[in-house]
C-alpha cells in the first residue's frame, strides 16, 4: 500500500519532463518486421530457469532453478508473468495459446520475417513447462511463487528469495478454467509442431491436452487459489455447465484431432459472449475457432458461434451502431484503464484472423445494426491498433520498449529496473530493490526489448512512471497477442492476400 501512495505523488513530478526527446515514431510507416522480431524477443527476457547457450537477452541469468523441488516435481522453466517473478500457469497457458495461434495463422509472414524458429522456441519454452506441470491425469500445478510475498519485494529473478510456494489443482480441488486453458494451449502448440520429423513433442502435447480437457470437464470447479491475482471472474458458470475455457479447449482439440467428442461438446455447449478477449474470457476466441469450422469446413451446426463473433466485431468496431468499446481521441480501442493494451492486442489479433477467414470463405461483410464491414475494413482497423501501439498516436510514443526512438524508459519490471547481475554481481535484497531502484526517476538500466506495456490512459496520455503498474508493466499475454496482430499487419502492408485451407 505504501508503495502506491508514494508513486501517486511521484507521478506528477516525473511524468511531465519524461517525453521531451522528440521521437518520430508517429510520422514514418511502422517497420512491422522489426516490431515482430522484438515482440518475440521479449519472451527471452521473461524466461525462468536455466538459460540456454543461445539466449539473446544476455543481461538475464539463471533463476528459480529449484522450482518444484519442495514436492519433488521439476517445475523449472516457463515464464515470469509480467514485471514480477511469479509463474502463473493460467495466463502463461493463455500466452502459449495466442503465440501458437499466431504461428498457425500467420506462419508465412513470421517465416518471411525470419522469426519462425524464434517463435517456435517461445512456444516451446512455455509448453514444456505446462507439460511438466501436468504430473498426473488429475494434477496440474498452476502457480509457482507466493504472489503476495513476491509483490512485497523488488528483486531480480536471479536474486529471488521469496517463497516459491506451489499451487495445484487436483480431483478434490479442481479448476476447470486452469485445466481448460492448459488443454487449449497444448492443442494449439501441437498444431504448430505436429509436422516436425521428430514426433516426440507433438505426441506429448496432444496426449496431455486431451487428458487436461477430460480433467477440466469431468471435475468441474473454479480455480481460486491464485487470488487476488488471476482469479477467473468470468470462468466457471455452473448454471450453464460449461466454461469459456472448455469451449475454447474443445475448439482447439477439434481442430487438432477432428474427434467427434470435441465437436459434440461445441455443438452442445453453445452460448456465452463477451466484448473483450482476455486471460479471463475466452468466448470470442472459441467463437472464432468455431466460426472457422462453420465458414471453411461447412459445419453449419456451429453457426451460432458466428453470431457471437459478429457481435464481438460490432462491439469493437467504431461507428457500428452497436459499439460497446470506445476508442480514444487518438483512435486506440480502450476497454479499461487497467492494462488496456491486453484488450487492444487481443481484439487486433481476433479481427486479423477473422478478416482473413472471411476473405477465404468469400464472405462479403459483417452486418452490424448501423454499418456493414468488409474483411478489408476489419483488417484495416486491426492494423490501425498495431500502428497506434508502434507510435502513430498523439504522443508519437511507441508502447513497445526498444522500438522507435521514443518508448517507455521506466517500465514496472523488476529485472529491467535493477542492474543486471553481470553489472552488479552481488545480491540486491527485497528492500534494497524497493529503496534504491524502484523509486528513481532514472531510466531502467536494462532495456527489455519488445516489451509492450499496459499503455496510455483514455485520453492518449502516458506518464512513464515505474510505480504505475497498470500503465507501465508489460505482460506475456499482451505480447503474445501482438505477435499475430503484427504479423497480420506485415501481411497487409505487402498486399499478400493468400487463402487458407482447412
Ligand atoms: C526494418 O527493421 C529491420 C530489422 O531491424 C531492418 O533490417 C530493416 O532495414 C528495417 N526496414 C526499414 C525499411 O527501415
Ligand atoms: C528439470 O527439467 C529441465 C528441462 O528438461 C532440465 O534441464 C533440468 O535438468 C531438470 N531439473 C531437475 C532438477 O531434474
Amino acid at each position: 500500500m505504501k508503495v502506491w501512495v508514494l508513486m501517486a505523488l511521484m507521478c506528477a513530478a516525473v511524468g511531465l519532463g519524461a517525453h521531451d526527446s522528440g521521437g518520430i515514431g508517429g510520422l514514418s510507416a511502422p517497420n512491422y518486421s522489426d516490431a515482430l522480431a522484438k515482440s518475440i524477443l521479449f519472451f527471452e527476457g521473461q524466461r525462468s530457469g536455466r538459460l540456454p547457450a543461445n539466449q539473446r537477452v544476455t543481461w538475464r541469468g539463471n533463476s528459480a532453478v529449484y522450482d518444484g523441488q519442495a514436492e519433488g516435481v521439476n517445475l523449472t522453466g516457463g515464464y515470469y508473468d509480467a514485471g514480477d517473478n511469479v509463474k502463473f500457469g493460467f495466463p502463461m497457458a493463455f500466452s502459449v495459446s495466442l503465440l501458437s495461434w499466431s504461428a498457425l495463422e500467420f506462419r508465412d509472414e513470421v517465416s518471411a520475417a525470419g522469426q519462425l524458429l524464434y517463435l517456435r522456441s517461445a512456444i516451446q519454452w512455455g509448453a514444456y513447462f505446462l507439460l511438466r506441470a501436468h504430473t498426473s491425469p488429475t494434477t496440474l500445478y498452476t502457480q509457482v511463487g507466493d504472489g503476495n510475498a513476491d509483490h512485497q519485494c523488488w528483486e531480480r529473478p536471479e536474486d529471488m528469495d521469496t517463497p516459491r510456494t506451489l499451487y495445484k489443482i487436483t480431483a478434490s480441488s479442481p479448476g476447470s478454467e486452469a485445466a481448460g486453458e492448459a488443454a487449449a494451449a497444448l492443442a494449439a502448440a501441437y498444431l504448430v509442431f505436429k509436422d516436425d520429423p521428430d514426433k516426440t513433442l507433438a505426441t506429448q502435447l496432444l496426449a496431455s491436452s486431451r487428458s487436461l480437457f477430460d480433467f477440466a470437464n469431468n471435475y468441474r470447479g473454479s480455480f481460486q487459489s491464485s487470488c487476488p491475482f488471476y482469479c477467473s471472474y468470468s470462468g466457471y458458470q455452473a448454471s450453464i455447465m460449461c466454461t469459456d475455457e472448455l469451449q475454447w479447449a474443445a475448439a482447439w482439440l477439434y481442430r487438432a484431432t477432428r474427434d467427434r467428442k470435441y465437436f459434440d461438446y461445441l455443438q452442445n455447449n453453445q452460448g456465452g459472449s463477451s466484448n473483450t478477449f482476455s486471460w479471463d474470457n475466452k468466448y470470442p476466441g472459441a467463437q472464432m475457432l468455431a466460426t472457422r469450422e462453420y465458414l471453411l469446413a461447412g459445419r453449419s451446426e456451429l453457426q451460432s458461434y458466428k453470431r457471437g463473433l459478429d457481435s464481438f466485431v460490432c462491439a469493437v468496431m467504431p461507428n457500428s451502431g452497436n459499439t460497446q468499446i470506445r476508442t480514444t481521441p487518438g483512435g486506440l480501442l480502450f476497454a479499461s484503464d487497467t492494462v488496456n493494451l491486453q484488450y487492444t492486442t487481443t481484439a487486433a489479433l481476433l479481427l486479423s484472423i477473422y478478416s482473413k477467414t472471411l476473405r477465404s470463405s468469400g464472405t462479403s461483410a459483417v452486418q452490424c445494426s448501423g454499418a456493414r464491414f468488409t474483411p478489408d475494413q476489419i483488417g484495416s482497423f486491426a492494423t490501425s491498433q498495431v500502428d497506434y501501439i508502434l507510435g502513430k498516436n498523439p504522443l508519437g510514443m511507441s508502447y513497445m520498449v526498444g522500438y522507435s526512438s521514443k518508448y517507455p524508459l521506466r517500465i514496472h519490471h523488476r529485472g529491467s529496473s535493477v542492474p543486471s547481475i553481470y553489472a552488479l554481481p552481488r545480491k540486491v535484497t527485497c528492500n534494497e530493490g524497493y529503496s534504491s531502484w524502484f523509486p528513481t526517476s532514472s531510466p531502467n538500466p536494462n532495456v527489455l526489448v519488445g516489451a509492450i506495456v499496459g499503455g496510455p490512459d483514455g485520453n492518449d496520455q502516458f506518464y512513464d512512471n515505474r510505480g504505475d503498474s497498470t500503465h507501465t508493466e508489460p505482460t506475456t499475454y499482451i505480447n503474445a497477442a501482438f505477435v499475430g496482430a503484427c504479423a497480420a499487419a506485415l501481411r497487409r502492408s505487402v498486399g499478400d492476400i493468400a487463402s487458407v485451407t482447412i
